[in-house]
Protein backbone atom coordinates (compact mmCIF):
# COMPACT_ATOMS: atom_id res chain seq x y z
CA UNK A 1 0.00 0.00 0.00
CA UNK A 2 1.37 3.48 -0.99
CA UNK A 3 0.15 6.33 0.26
CA UNK A 4 1.83 9.92 0.37
CA UNK A 5 2.59 11.63 2.93
CA UNK A 6 1.08 14.75 3.91
CA UNK A 7 2.99 17.82 4.11
CA UNK A 8 2.33 21.10 5.88
CA UNK A 9 3.38 24.60 4.24
CA UNK A 10 6.80 23.52 3.73
CA UNK A 11 9.92 26.09 2.84
CA UNK A 12 10.86 25.27 -0.51
CA UNK A 13 14.21 24.39 -1.48
CA UNK A 14 15.03 20.72 -0.76
CA UNK A 15 18.11 19.63 0.24
CA UNK A 16 17.91 17.05 -3.20
CA UNK A 17 19.97 14.56 -1.84
CA UNK A 18 18.66 13.79 1.66
CA UNK A 19 15.07 14.37 0.34
CA UNK A 20 15.54 12.26 -2.80
CA UNK A 21 15.08 8.97 -0.04
CA UNK A 22 12.09 10.44 2.13
CA UNK A 23 10.03 11.09 -1.52
CA UNK A 24 11.05 8.00 -3.56
CA UNK A 25 9.00 4.86 -4.53
CA UNK A 26 11.11 2.31 -3.35
CA UNK A 27 10.78 1.12 0.43
CA UNK A 28 13.71 3.29 2.07
CA UNK A 29 15.59 1.17 5.11
CA UNK A 30 18.67 3.08 5.31
CA UNK A 31 17.23 4.96 8.44
CA UNK A 32 14.36 4.24 11.05
CA UNK A 33 13.85 0.99 13.05
CA UNK A 34 15.01 -1.49 10.69
CA UNK A 35 15.21 -5.37 11.24
CA UNK A 36 17.29 -8.03 9.42
CA UNK A 37 15.82 -11.33 8.42
CA UNK A 38 16.73 -14.49 10.30
CA UNK A 39 16.44 -18.13 9.46
CA UNK A 40 14.98 -19.22 13.38
CA UNK A 41 12.58 -17.17 15.69
CA UNK A 42 12.04 -13.82 16.06
CA UNK A 43 14.64 -12.25 17.92
CA UNK A 44 16.30 -9.06 19.45
CA UNK A 45 19.64 -9.32 20.76
CA UNK A 46 21.41 -6.90 22.70
CA UNK A 47 24.91 -6.50 23.83
CA UNK A 48 24.55 -5.40 27.27
CA UNK A 49 28.09 -4.90 27.62
CA UNK A 50 28.18 -2.44 25.54
CA UNK A 51 26.23 1.13 26.10
CA UNK A 52 26.34 4.02 23.38
CA UNK A 53 24.87 7.77 24.37
CA UNK A 54 23.58 8.65 27.62
CA UNK A 55 19.45 9.11 26.67
CA UNK A 56 18.83 12.49 28.02
CA UNK A 57 15.97 12.88 30.42
CA UNK A 58 14.82 15.71 28.45
CA UNK A 59 13.67 13.84 25.34
CA UNK A 60 10.52 12.86 27.40
CA UNK A 61 10.05 16.30 27.44
CA UNK A 62 6.51 17.94 27.73
CA UNK A 63 4.79 20.53 26.18
CA UNK A 64 1.79 23.21 27.33
CA UNK A 65 0.56 25.91 25.08
CA UNK A 66 -2.51 28.41 25.54
CA UNK A 67 -4.68 26.12 23.29
CA UNK A 68 -7.86 25.01 23.78
CA UNK A 69 -8.20 23.43 26.95
CA UNK A 70 -4.71 23.07 27.90
CA UNK A 71 -4.12 25.70 30.25
CA UNK A 72 -7.26 26.68 30.83
CA UNK A 73 -9.04 24.12 32.53
CA UNK A 74 -6.25 21.54 31.95
CA UNK A 75 -3.59 23.23 34.33
CA UNK A 76 -5.24 26.41 35.91
CA UNK A 77 -8.41 26.23 37.19
CA UNK A 78 -8.07 29.16 39.45
CA UNK A 79 -8.43 29.65 43.02
CA UNK A 80 -12.11 29.40 43.28
CA UNK A 81 -12.49 26.54 41.51
CA UNK A 82 -14.36 23.26 43.42
CA UNK A 83 -11.20 21.35 42.01
CA UNK A 84 -8.63 21.03 44.58
CA UNK A 85 -5.69 23.26 43.44
CA UNK A 86 -2.48 24.85 44.75
CA UNK A 87 -2.87 28.87 43.60
CA UNK A 88 -5.16 27.60 41.16
CA UNK A 89 -2.94 25.10 39.75
CA UNK A 90 -4.75 21.70 39.24
CA UNK A 91 -3.74 19.02 41.92
CA UNK A 92 -4.48 15.77 40.11
CA UNK A 93 -2.99 16.93 37.17
CA UNK A 94 0.76 18.01 38.94
CA UNK A 95 0.36 14.65 40.96
CA UNK A 96 -0.06 12.62 37.76
CA UNK A 97 2.43 14.22 35.78
CA UNK A 98 5.10 14.24 39.02
CA UNK A 99 4.66 10.17 38.91
CA UNK A 100 5.70 10.58 35.36
CA UNK A 101 9.01 12.83 36.43
CA UNK A 102 8.42 15.01 33.16
CA UNK A 103 11.78 16.58 32.84
CA UNK A 104 11.19 19.73 31.25
CA UNK A 105 7.98 21.35 30.23
CA UNK A 106 7.62 23.89 27.12
CA UNK A 107 5.50 26.89 27.06
CA UNK A 108 3.29 29.29 26.31
CA UNK A 109 3.33 28.01 22.74
CA UNK A 110 3.88 27.04 19.54
CA UNK A 111 2.33 29.65 17.49
CA UNK A 112 0.91 31.08 20.40
CA UNK A 113 4.74 32.11 21.38
CA UNK A 114 5.02 34.50 18.89
CA UNK A 115 1.34 36.49 19.55
CA UNK A 116 2.58 36.62 23.15
CA UNK A 117 3.96 39.94 24.82
CA UNK A 118 4.69 38.61 28.78
CA UNK A 119 4.48 41.87 30.21
CA UNK A 120 0.98 41.62 29.44
CA UNK A 121 0.73 38.61 32.20
CA UNK A 122 2.40 39.72 34.74
CA UNK A 123 1.19 42.00 38.08
CA UNK A 124 -2.39 41.81 39.19
CA UNK A 125 -4.50 39.48 37.66
CA UNK A 126 -7.56 42.43 37.12
CA UNK A 127 -5.13 44.53 35.70
CA UNK A 128 -3.97 42.61 33.04
CA UNK A 129 -4.67 43.55 29.60
CA UNK A 130 -6.14 41.04 27.74
CA UNK A 131 -5.25 40.12 23.65
CA UNK A 132 -6.93 37.68 21.02
CA UNK A 133 -5.70 34.56 20.73
CA UNK A 134 -6.07 34.29 16.94
CA UNK A 135 -4.51 30.71 15.87
CA UNK A 136 -6.88 28.93 18.74
CA UNK A 137 -10.27 29.55 18.17
CA UNK A 138 -9.98 33.13 18.01
CA UNK A 139 -11.05 33.57 21.56
CA UNK A 140 -10.05 36.28 23.99
CA UNK A 141 -7.07 35.52 26.38
CA UNK A 142 -7.24 37.16 29.65
CA UNK A 143 -3.56 36.26 30.47
CA UNK A 144 -4.25 35.13 34.22
CA UNK A 145 -2.16 32.49 33.55
CA UNK A 146 1.52 33.98 32.92
CA UNK A 147 5.14 34.42 33.95
CA UNK A 148 4.59 33.74 37.63
CA UNK A 149 1.82 30.99 37.29
CA UNK A 150 4.08 28.66 34.64
CA UNK A 151 6.83 29.46 36.71
CA UNK A 152 4.93 27.87 40.18
CA UNK A 153 3.81 25.16 37.89
CA UNK A 154 7.39 24.38 36.88
CA UNK A 155 8.43 24.02 39.99
CA UNK A 156 5.20 22.14 41.69
CA UNK A 157 6.20 19.73 39.04
CA UNK A 158 9.78 19.91 40.02
CA UNK A 159 10.42 20.54 36.17
CA UNK A 160 12.60 22.62 34.33
CA UNK A 161 11.61 25.42 32.23
CA UNK A 162 11.51 25.92 28.57
CA UNK A 163 10.29 29.22 27.88
CA UNK A 164 9.76 30.30 24.07
CA UNK A 165 10.05 34.27 23.40
CA UNK A 166 8.21 35.91 20.81
CA UNK A 167 9.79 36.76 17.30
CA UNK A 168 7.15 36.87 14.99
CA UNK A 169 5.66 40.21 16.50
CA UNK A 170 7.85 40.75 19.45
CA UNK A 171 11.04 43.00 19.79
CA UNK A 172 14.40 42.20 20.75
CA UNK A 173 14.09 44.11 23.59
CA UNK A 174 11.04 42.13 25.06
CA UNK A 175 13.15 39.19 24.73
CA UNK A 176 16.52 40.30 26.67
CA UNK A 177 14.03 41.79 29.21
CA UNK A 178 12.09 38.75 29.70
CA UNK A 179 14.92 36.52 30.59
CA UNK A 180 16.28 39.34 32.60
CA UNK A 181 13.19 39.09 34.74
CA UNK A 182 12.98 35.65 34.93
CA UNK A 183 16.63 34.90 35.93
CA UNK A 184 18.60 37.76 36.99
CA UNK A 185 19.31 37.84 40.56
CA UNK A 186 20.35 41.59 41.81
CA UNK A 187 18.36 45.00 41.51
CA UNK A 188 18.40 45.69 37.81
CA UNK A 189 14.93 46.83 36.55
CA UNK A 190 13.60 43.51 35.89
CA UNK A 191 14.63 41.81 38.39
CA UNK A 192 13.40 44.59 40.78
CA UNK A 193 9.87 44.48 38.55
CA UNK A 194 9.59 40.40 39.57
CA UNK A 195 9.93 41.35 42.84
CA UNK A 196 7.63 43.94 42.86
CA UNK A 197 5.42 41.11 41.33
CA UNK A 198 6.23 39.26 44.73
CA UNK A 199 8.92 36.72 43.94
CA UNK A 200 12.26 37.48 45.56
CA UNK A 201 14.51 34.95 44.00
CA UNK A 202 15.21 34.50 40.54
CA UNK A 203 13.79 30.95 38.83
CA UNK A 204 16.12 28.92 36.65
CA UNK A 205 15.60 28.63 32.84
CA UNK A 206 17.49 26.76 31.08
CA UNK A 207 15.68 26.32 27.80
CA UNK A 208 14.86 29.03 26.02
CA UNK A 209 12.91 29.44 21.98
CA UNK A 210 13.52 31.85 19.21
CA UNK A 211 10.53 32.10 18.15
CA UNK A 212 8.66 29.34 16.66
CA UNK A 213 8.05 28.01 13.53
CA UNK A 214 9.17 30.82 12.04
CA UNK A 215 8.40 29.47 8.32
CA UNK A 216 4.65 29.42 9.07
CA UNK A 217 2.93 31.12 12.17
CA UNK A 218 5.83 32.62 13.54
CA UNK A 219 6.14 35.09 10.97
CA UNK A 220 6.37 33.20 6.86
CA UNK A 221 10.05 33.81 6.82
CA UNK A 222 12.54 33.04 4.42
CA UNK A 223 15.57 30.47 6.34
CA UNK A 224 17.92 32.53 5.58
CA UNK A 225 15.75 35.97 6.88
CA UNK A 226 14.81 33.87 9.96
CA UNK A 227 18.66 32.61 10.83
CA UNK A 228 19.69 36.23 10.35
CA UNK A 229 17.23 36.96 13.18
CA UNK A 230 17.60 34.34 15.11
CA UNK A 231 21.61 35.75 15.43
CA UNK A 232 20.31 38.54 16.85
CA UNK A 233 17.70 37.78 19.31
CA UNK A 234 19.95 34.73 20.46
CA UNK A 235 22.96 37.12 21.32
CA UNK A 236 20.32 39.04 23.85
CA UNK A 237 19.18 36.04 26.07
CA UNK A 238 21.84 36.55 28.03
CA UNK A 239 22.84 34.47 30.86
CA UNK A 240 22.53 35.99 34.00
CA UNK A 241 25.24 36.40 36.55
CA UNK A 242 25.06 35.96 40.28
CA UNK A 243 25.21 33.38 42.42
CA UNK A 244 24.36 30.47 41.11
CA UNK A 245 23.83 32.24 37.92
CA UNK A 246 21.73 30.98 35.49
CA UNK A 247 22.88 29.40 31.93
CA UNK A 248 20.57 29.17 28.92
CA UNK A 249 20.34 26.66 26.25
CA UNK A 250 19.16 29.40 23.20
CA UNK A 251 17.04 27.11 20.87
CA UNK A 252 16.22 28.37 16.95
CA UNK A 253 13.09 27.44 15.73
CA UNK A 254 13.29 24.87 13.49
CA UNK A 255 12.33 22.81 10.07
CA UNK A 256 9.22 21.08 9.67
CA UNK A 257 8.94 17.64 8.47
CA UNK A 258 11.88 17.35 5.77
CA UNK A 259 12.56 20.49 5.26
CA UNK A 260 16.67 19.94 5.63
CA UNK A 261 17.29 23.50 3.54
CA UNK A 262 15.73 24.90 6.62
CA UNK A 263 18.23 22.86 9.26
CA UNK A 264 21.22 23.99 6.43
CA UNK A 265 20.34 27.53 6.67
CA UNK A 266 20.00 27.71 10.25
CA UNK A 267 23.56 25.37 10.82
CA UNK A 268 25.48 27.68 8.49
CA UNK A 269 24.84 30.75 10.38
CA UNK A 270 25.99 28.99 13.92
CA UNK A 271 29.68 30.23 14.73
CA UNK A 272 32.51 28.67 16.50
CA UNK A 273 31.82 25.31 15.25
CA UNK A 274 35.27 24.35 14.30
CA UNK A 275 37.34 22.39 16.39
CA UNK A 276 36.56 20.87 20.02
CA UNK A 277 37.40 24.77 22.05
CA UNK A 278 34.34 27.03 22.63
CA UNK A 279 30.67 27.00 22.65
CA UNK A 280 28.69 27.04 19.58
CA UNK A 281 26.48 30.61 19.54
CA UNK A 282 24.72 32.37 19.72
CA UNK A 283 22.22 29.52 19.91
CA UNK A 284 23.33 26.62 20.90
CA UNK A 285 20.59 24.21 19.44
CA UNK A 286 17.60 24.10 16.50
CA UNK A 287 14.26 22.36 16.32
CA UNK A 288 12.31 20.59 14.43
CA UNK A 289 8.57 19.19 14.41
CA UNK A 290 6.68 16.61 12.64
CA UNK A 291 3.31 15.44 13.37
CA UNK A 292 1.76 12.13 12.44
CA UNK A 293 -1.59 11.59 11.19
CA UNK A 294 -3.39 9.06 8.99
CA UNK A 295 -4.47 11.09 6.17
CA UNK A 296 -3.90 14.26 4.81
CA UNK A 297 -3.69 17.64 6.30
CA UNK A 298 -7.35 18.31 5.66
CA UNK A 299 -8.89 15.23 6.95
CA UNK A 300 -5.90 13.55 9.15
CA UNK A 301 -8.20 10.97 10.46
CA UNK A 302 -10.49 9.92 13.05
CA UNK A 303 -8.70 9.44 16.29
CA UNK A 304 -10.84 6.69 17.46
CA UNK A 305 -12.48 4.87 14.38
CA UNK A 306 -10.00 3.70 11.61
CA UNK A 307 -9.48 0.62 9.48
CA UNK A 308 -6.49 -1.84 9.74
CA UNK A 309 -4.72 -0.07 7.01
CA UNK A 310 -4.91 3.95 8.41
CA UNK A 311 -3.76 1.46 11.76
CA UNK A 312 -0.53 0.57 9.50
CA UNK A 313 -0.16 3.84 7.72
CA UNK A 314 0.24 5.46 11.07
CA UNK A 315 2.66 3.36 12.54
CA UNK A 316 4.78 3.37 9.29
CA UNK A 317 4.26 7.65 9.41
CA UNK A 318 5.54 7.59 13.00
CA UNK A 319 8.47 5.19 12.36
CA UNK A 320 9.50 8.13 9.72
CA UNK A 321 10.43 10.46 12.39
CA UNK A 322 12.96 8.78 13.29
CA UNK A 323 14.20 9.03 9.63
CA UNK A 324 13.90 12.96 9.76
CA UNK A 325 15.88 12.68 12.61
CA UNK A 326 18.49 11.18 11.10
CA UNK A 327 18.37 13.05 7.95
CA UNK A 328 18.59 16.36 9.96
CA UNK A 329 21.15 14.82 11.87
CA UNK A 330 23.03 14.26 8.67
CA UNK A 331 23.02 17.85 7.66
CA UNK A 332 24.45 19.03 11.02
CA UNK A 333 27.01 16.90 11.29
CA UNK A 334 28.53 18.20 7.76
CA UNK A 335 28.74 21.80 10.21
CA UNK A 336 29.15 20.47 12.90
CA UNK A 337 31.09 17.19 13.59
CA UNK A 338 31.74 17.42 17.26
CA UNK A 339 28.18 17.30 18.15
CA UNK A 340 27.96 20.84 19.29
CA UNK A 341 24.75 22.15 18.28
CA UNK A 342 22.28 20.14 19.65
CA UNK A 343 18.75 18.99 17.93
CA UNK A 344 15.45 19.64 19.55
CA UNK A 345 12.24 17.69 17.93
CA UNK A 346 10.09 19.96 20.32
CA UNK A 347 6.53 19.43 18.85
CA UNK A 348 5.69 15.50 17.80
CA UNK A 349 2.91 13.28 18.70
CA UNK A 350 -0.87 12.40 16.48
CA UNK A 351 -2.80 14.73 14.92
CA UNK A 352 -6.33 13.63 14.36
CA UNK A 353 -9.38 15.12 13.46
CA UNK A 354 -10.59 16.79 16.48
CA UNK A 355 -13.39 14.98 18.42
CA UNK A 356 -16.97 15.45 17.11
CA UNK A 357 -18.95 18.65 18.59
CA UNK A 358 -15.84 20.18 19.59
CA UNK A 359 -14.10 23.71 18.85
CA UNK A 360 -12.42 23.13 15.95
CA UNK A 361 -9.68 25.32 17.36
CA UNK A 362 -9.28 23.44 20.70
CA UNK A 363 -7.29 20.44 18.95
CA UNK A 364 -8.99 18.14 21.24
CA UNK A 365 -8.64 14.12 20.99
CA UNK A 366 -9.28 10.99 22.26
CA UNK A 367 -5.85 9.02 22.60
CA UNK A 368 -5.85 5.15 21.94
CA UNK A 369 -3.67 2.17 21.83
CA UNK A 370 -2.36 3.58 18.27
CA UNK A 371 -1.59 6.74 19.93
CA UNK A 372 0.47 4.53 22.35
CA UNK A 373 2.12 2.82 20.14
CA UNK A 374 3.32 5.73 17.98
CA UNK A 375 5.01 7.09 21.17
CA UNK A 376 7.04 3.74 21.78
CA UNK A 377 8.18 4.02 17.75
CA UNK A 378 8.83 7.76 18.61
CA UNK A 379 10.73 6.99 21.38
CA UNK A 380 13.10 3.91 20.39
CA UNK A 381 14.10 5.98 17.64
CA UNK A 382 15.49 8.86 19.88
CA UNK A 383 16.77 6.67 21.72
CA UNK A 384 18.94 5.58 18.99
CA UNK A 385 19.94 9.18 17.80
CA UNK A 386 21.14 10.22 21.50
CA UNK A 387 24.14 11.67 20.45
CA UNK A 388 22.14 14.32 19.01
CA UNK A 389 18.84 14.45 20.37
CA UNK A 390 19.20 16.52 23.28
CA UNK A 391 15.33 17.50 23.69
CA UNK A 392 11.65 15.97 22.83
CA UNK A 393 8.40 17.58 23.52
CA UNK A 394 5.38 15.53 22.74
CA UNK A 395 2.39 18.12 21.75
CA UNK A 396 0.84 18.65 23.73
CA UNK A 397 0.22 17.71 27.92
CA UNK A 398 -3.15 18.06 28.81
CA UNK A 399 -6.44 18.04 26.58
CA UNK A 400 -4.30 18.63 22.99
CA UNK A 401 -3.21 16.38 20.49
CA UNK A 402 -1.47 13.42 21.60
CA UNK A 403 -1.77 14.58 25.69
CA UNK A 404 -0.92 12.44 28.81
CA UNK A 405 -4.17 13.72 30.34
CA UNK A 406 -7.93 14.33 29.09
CA UNK A 407 -10.00 16.20 31.48
CA UNK A 408 -13.54 15.96 31.43
CA UNK A 409 -15.20 19.64 30.55
CA UNK A 410 -18.46 18.86 33.12
CA UNK A 411 -17.32 17.08 35.67
CA UNK A 412 -13.55 18.16 35.49
CA UNK A 413 -12.68 14.24 35.97
CA UNK A 414 -9.19 13.01 34.80
CA UNK A 415 -8.28 10.24 32.44
CA UNK A 416 -4.85 9.30 31.65
CA UNK A 417 -4.16 8.55 28.66
CA UNK A 418 -2.28 4.94 26.44
CA UNK A 419 0.23 7.91 25.84
CA UNK A 420 0.44 8.54 29.31
CA UNK A 421 1.51 4.93 30.08
CA UNK A 422 3.93 4.66 27.87
CA UNK A 423 6.13 7.40 29.23
CA UNK A 424 5.42 6.08 32.56
CA UNK A 425 6.69 2.34 31.51
CA UNK A 426 9.89 3.85 29.26
CA UNK A 427 10.65 6.29 32.44
CA UNK A 428 13.91 4.40 32.96
CA UNK A 429 15.81 5.16 30.03
CA UNK A 430 15.71 9.13 30.77
CA UNK A 431 19.74 9.59 31.87
CA UNK A 432 20.28 5.61 30.95
CA UNK A 433 22.93 4.64 28.36
CA UNK A 434 21.61 3.69 25.28
CA UNK A 435 22.29 -0.23 24.19
CA UNK A 436 21.68 -1.21 20.57
CA UNK A 437 18.81 -3.66 20.15
CA UNK A 438 18.98 -5.27 16.61
CA UNK A 439 16.27 -6.48 15.19
CA UNK A 440 15.93 -10.01 13.08
CA UNK A 441 12.66 -11.12 12.19
CA UNK A 442 11.62 -14.31 10.19
CA UNK A 443 9.64 -12.36 7.49
CA UNK A 444 10.20 -9.45 5.27
CA UNK A 445 9.26 -6.02 6.78
CA UNK A 446 5.40 -4.86 5.13
CA UNK A 447 6.18 -2.04 2.65
CA UNK A 448 3.36 0.49 3.63
CA UNK A 449 3.87 4.36 2.51
CA UNK A 450 6.65 3.68 1.16
CA UNK A 451 8.39 2.81 3.62
CA UNK A 452 9.84 -0.96 5.28
CA UNK A 453 7.45 -1.53 8.43
CA UNK A 454 9.28 -4.38 10.25
CA UNK A 455 6.05 -5.68 12.70
CA UNK A 456 8.41 -5.16 16.24
CA UNK A 457 10.16 -2.16 17.16
CA UNK A 458 12.64 -2.06 19.94
CA UNK A 459 15.08 0.02 21.65
CA UNK A 460 17.31 -0.69 25.57
CA UNK A 461 19.04 1.17 27.81
CA UNK A 462 21.50 0.13 30.41
CA UNK A 463 22.30 2.24 33.92
CA UNK A 464 24.58 -0.59 34.87
CA UNK A 465 23.11 -2.25 37.34
CA UNK A 466 19.84 -2.78 35.27
CA UNK A 467 18.95 -2.17 31.66
CA UNK A 468 15.24 -1.64 30.21
CA UNK A 469 13.99 -3.41 27.24
CA UNK A 470 11.04 -1.37 25.28
CA UNK A 471 9.08 -3.72 22.74
CA UNK A 472 6.15 -2.69 20.39
CA UNK A 473 4.06 -5.33 18.76
CA UNK A 474 2.53 -3.42 15.51
CA UNK A 475 0.76 -6.36 14.40
CA UNK A 476 -2.53 -5.35 14.60
CA UNK A 477 -4.21 -9.24 15.17
CA UNK A 478 -1.77 -11.79 16.02
CA UNK A 479 0.73 -11.94 18.94
CA UNK A 480 4.11 -11.99 18.32
CA UNK A 481 6.76 -14.35 20.01
CA UNK A 482 10.31 -13.47 20.05
CA UNK A 483 13.89 -13.76 22.20
CA UNK A 484 15.30 -11.55 24.26
CA UNK A 485 19.22 -12.38 22.92
CA UNK A 486 20.94 -11.07 25.72
CA UNK A 487 24.67 -10.37 25.46
CA UNK A 488 27.61 -9.73 27.57
CA UNK A 489 26.24 -9.49 30.89
CA UNK A 490 24.44 -12.07 33.46
CA UNK A 491 20.73 -11.64 33.91
CA UNK A 492 20.06 -12.37 37.34
CA UNK A 493 16.18 -11.34 37.55
CA UNK A 494 13.12 -9.81 35.33
CA UNK A 495 10.04 -8.17 35.13
CA UNK A 496 8.12 -7.42 32.79
CA UNK A 497 5.26 -5.11 31.91
CA UNK A 498 2.37 -5.03 29.08
CA UNK A 499 0.03 -2.07 27.88
CA UNK A 500 -3.15 -3.37 25.47
CA UNK A 501 -6.25 -2.78 24.93
CA UNK A 502 -9.33 -4.99 23.59
CA UNK A 503 -8.78 -3.96 20.43
CA UNK A 504 -6.41 -1.31 18.79
CA UNK A 505 -8.77 2.02 19.41
CA UNK A 506 -9.39 0.71 22.73
CA UNK A 507 -9.13 4.06 25.17
CA UNK A 508 -9.92 5.54 28.25
CA UNK A 509 -12.52 7.78 29.22
CA UNK A 510 -13.89 8.98 32.65
CA UNK A 511 -16.40 5.70 32.77
CA UNK A 512 -13.45 3.21 31.60
CA UNK A 513 -10.81 4.81 33.14
CA UNK A 514 -8.46 1.83 32.68
CA UNK A 515 -9.68 0.03 29.40
CA UNK A 516 -5.84 0.36 28.80
CA UNK A 517 -3.18 0.26 31.52
CA UNK A 518 -0.04 -1.28 32.18
CA UNK A 519 -0.26 -4.93 33.45
CA UNK A 520 2.12 -7.45 34.70
CA UNK A 521 3.57 -9.55 31.47
CA UNK A 522 3.30 -12.74 32.04
CA UNK A 523 4.40 -14.57 28.90
CA UNK A 524 8.09 -14.51 29.57
CA UNK A 525 10.16 -18.00 29.70
CA UNK A 526 13.68 -18.71 30.15
CA UNK A 527 15.45 -19.46 27.10
CA UNK A 528 18.93 -20.59 26.43
CA UNK A 529 19.95 -16.96 24.98
CA UNK A 530 18.03 -15.40 27.32
CA UNK A 531 14.16 -14.88 27.92
CA UNK A 532 11.08 -15.76 25.09
CA UNK A 533 8.58 -12.83 25.21
CA UNK A 534 4.64 -13.44 23.65
CA UNK A 535 3.38 -9.92 22.94
CA UNK A 536 -0.09 -9.52 22.34
CA UNK A 537 -1.51 -8.23 19.17
CA UNK A 538 -0.77 -4.26 19.03
CA UNK A 539 0.69 -3.87 22.28
CA UNK A 540 3.39 -2.43 23.97
CA UNK A 541 5.91 -4.32 26.79
CA UNK A 542 8.66 -3.57 29.09
CA UNK A 543 10.85 -5.91 30.47
CA UNK A 544 13.32 -4.96 33.33
CA UNK A 545 16.46 -6.73 33.73
CA UNK A 546 18.58 -6.99 36.99
CA UNK A 547 22.37 -7.45 36.14
CA UNK A 548 25.36 -9.15 37.46
CA UNK A 549 28.19 -7.20 38.85
O1 LIG B 1 0.82 22.01 18.61
C1 LIG B 1 -0.07 22.77 17.86
C2 LIG B 1 0.62 23.71 16.91
O2 LIG B 1 1.30 22.98 15.95
C3 LIG B 1 1.67 24.60 17.50
O3 LIG B 1 1.14 25.74 18.07
C4 LIG B 1 2.49 24.95 16.30
O4 LIG B 1 3.82 25.24 16.64
C5 LIG B 1 2.35 23.75 15.39
O5 LIG B 1 2.00 24.12 14.10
Amino acid sequence: MLVTTPSRDLATGLVSALSATTTGTSPDTSTGPGSAPTDGPARVVIDLDLPGATISRHLYGHFAEHLGRCIYEGFFVGEDSALPNTRGIRDDVVAALRALRIPNLRWPGGCFADDYHWKDGIGPREERPRMVNSHWGDIVEDNSFGTHEFMDLVELLDTEAYVNGNVGSGTVAEMSEWIEYLTRADDSPMASLRRENGRDEPWKVPFFGIGNEAWGCGGNMRAEDYAALARQYSTYVRDQGGDPGNTVTRIAAGASDDDFAWTEALMRAVKNLEGRDGEAGPYQAISMHYYTMSGPWEDKGSATEFSQEEWYRTLSRAARAEELVARHSTVMDHYDPHKKVGLVFDEWGTWWNVEPGTNPGFLYQQNTVRDALVASIHFDGFHRHADRLIMANIAQTVNVLQAMILTDPESGALVLTPTYHVFAMNAGHQDARALDAHVLLPEEPAEVDGRALPMISASASTTGATALVSLSNLDAAEPRTLVLDLRGRSVTGHTARVLTGASSAAHNTPEQPDAVAPAELSDVRAHERGLEVTLPPHSFATVELQLAD
